[in-house]
């Protein structure tokens, strides 16, 4: 007997398609926020397969002017041919390997924080483990000081937050343009910490990934500064709480479905599937934004250009006319076409870290903690961002 993770603990209202509900129109107007909302997984593959109709340039979209000399590293609103360069040369520093490395060091850093929690009955999750093992994880990765992380912790937390994909350039909300505000600060105080990093680097390079970004070169092209600097702050609020979610909704997950908890636990290779079916079944980063360039006709809708299109990857994730049984979390389902790290040019750039969080954090916690369940007494606090699904508080029982 499974219990469904809305109706036990109460998710983000606007989250319909956790409660299994698939809207008959997969394509929508939101006359309130004057933006268009995507449900189904065709339209969602089309619009993020297509960057020449479908712009991830939606900036030009928001209420305020933003500092573009702060952005310049931004991939996740560039278009080709300026994203593809800075893909290519990414990845040129980001590299499989880089990533694999860094397996132990996760597995050491989820110990010592389990460490701090060793004995207790009860603790809060979010805060012992799931916050901080991403945030570490990217700093060192990166190659910023230790004692840097609670500034980085605050910094990426107060981006996040402040930015939401549904801000648009009529908005007359006064609080969406403070919030824009507050993003641009961060985003200034980010970025120049990042700038003196990199310089140093420039002077004394090292082991990290921040002097990989700064001495990559590609066909004769490298980055600037500016470019590097936005890139590393989009890994750091990008990587952060996204993996935060997903480390608590694999925790939801099994917890509502103790077979599969069972089953996981005795048979450590369905540790990835499991990981897979999170990323699905409740997708951590539910949305991202378009801007369309032209009229397109899209499921059935004639949407003008320049319209500001909200892709909900996590309801495409549950439609039914790609995943049998979509609201059942089958680890098993092979394959598992989820879109929770999106598709084509715009794919996260950070998925197979994510994936090596999640799993290595699993393990660790099967091996330590075998009796590890959600706080039956203590409901666990979703996030109140419309684009971010899972908790910020869940408190869990060791016994
Ligand atoms: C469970 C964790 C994560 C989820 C669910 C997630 C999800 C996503 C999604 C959906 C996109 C594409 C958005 C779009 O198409 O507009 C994206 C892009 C991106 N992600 Fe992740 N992400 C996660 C972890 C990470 C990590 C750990 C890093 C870095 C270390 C990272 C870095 C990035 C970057 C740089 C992009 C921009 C790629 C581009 O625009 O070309 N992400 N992520």
């Amino acid at each position: 007997m499974t219990t469904s993770i809305p109706d036990r603990w109460g998710t983000h209202p606007d989250h319909i398609w956790l409660r299994g509900i698939r809207p008959e129109q997969r394509v929508q107007f939101d006359d309130k926020r004057g933006l268009w909302h995507v449900y189904g997984y065709p339209e969602a593959v089309e619009i993020l397969s297509d960057p020449k109709v479908y712009s991830s340039d939606t900036a030009r979209l928001f209420p305020i002017d933003i500092d573009e000399s702060l952005h310049e590293g931004d991939v996740t609103h560039m278009d080709p041919p300026e994203h593809t360069k800075m893909r290519t040369l990414i990845s040129s520093a980001f590299t499989p390997k880089v990533v694999a490395d860094l397996e132990p060091r996760i597995r050491a850093i989820t110990h010592e924080l389990l460490d701090e929690v060793e004995g207790q009955d009860r603790f809060e999750f979010v805060k012992a483990l799931a916050f901080p093992l991403p945030v570490i994880v990217i700093a060192e990765l990166l190659g910023l000081p230790a004692s840097d992380r609670e500034l980085l912790k605050d910094w990426t937390y107060k981006i996040t937050e402040s930015k939401s994909p549904f801000t648009l350039k009529d908005s007359t909300a006064a609080e969406e343009k403070t919030n824009l505000q507050v993003f641009d600060e961060m985003s200034r105080k980010l970025n120049d910490y990042l700038l003196d990093h990199l310089t140093e680097r420039r002077k004394r390079p090292r082991e990290d990934l921040l002097t990989r970004l700064v001495q990559a070169e590609v066909d004769g092209k490298r980055l600037t500064d500016n470019e590097v600097a936005g890139f590393s702050s989009i890994v750091l609020f990008a990587g952060h709480i996204t993996t935060t979610l997903l480390l608590g909704n694999t925790l939801l997950c099994l917890d509502a479905t103790p077979d599969e908890a069972v089953l996981v636990r005795d048979d450590r290779s369905r540790v990835p599937a499991v990981i897979e079916e999170t990323l699905r079944f409740l997708s951590p980063f539910p949305a991202t934004s378009r801007a369309t360039t032209e009229t397109v006709d899209l499921g059935g809708q004639k949407v003008p250009a320049d319209q500001m299109l909200v892709v909900w990857l996590g309801a495409a994730n549950r439609d039914e006319r790609q995943f049998e049984r979509p609201d059942v979390f089958d680890p098993s389902r092979d394959p598992n076409p989820h879109i929770g790290f999106s598709r084509s040019s715009h794919y996260c750039v950070g998925a197979p870290l994510a994936r090596l969080e999640g799993r290595v954090a699993l393990n660790v916690l099967l091996d330590r903690l075998p009796s590890l369940g959600v706080d039956p007494d203590e409901s666990p606090v979703f996030f109140p961002a419309m684009d971010l699904a899972g908790a910020c508080v869940l408190p869990v029982r060791t016994v």
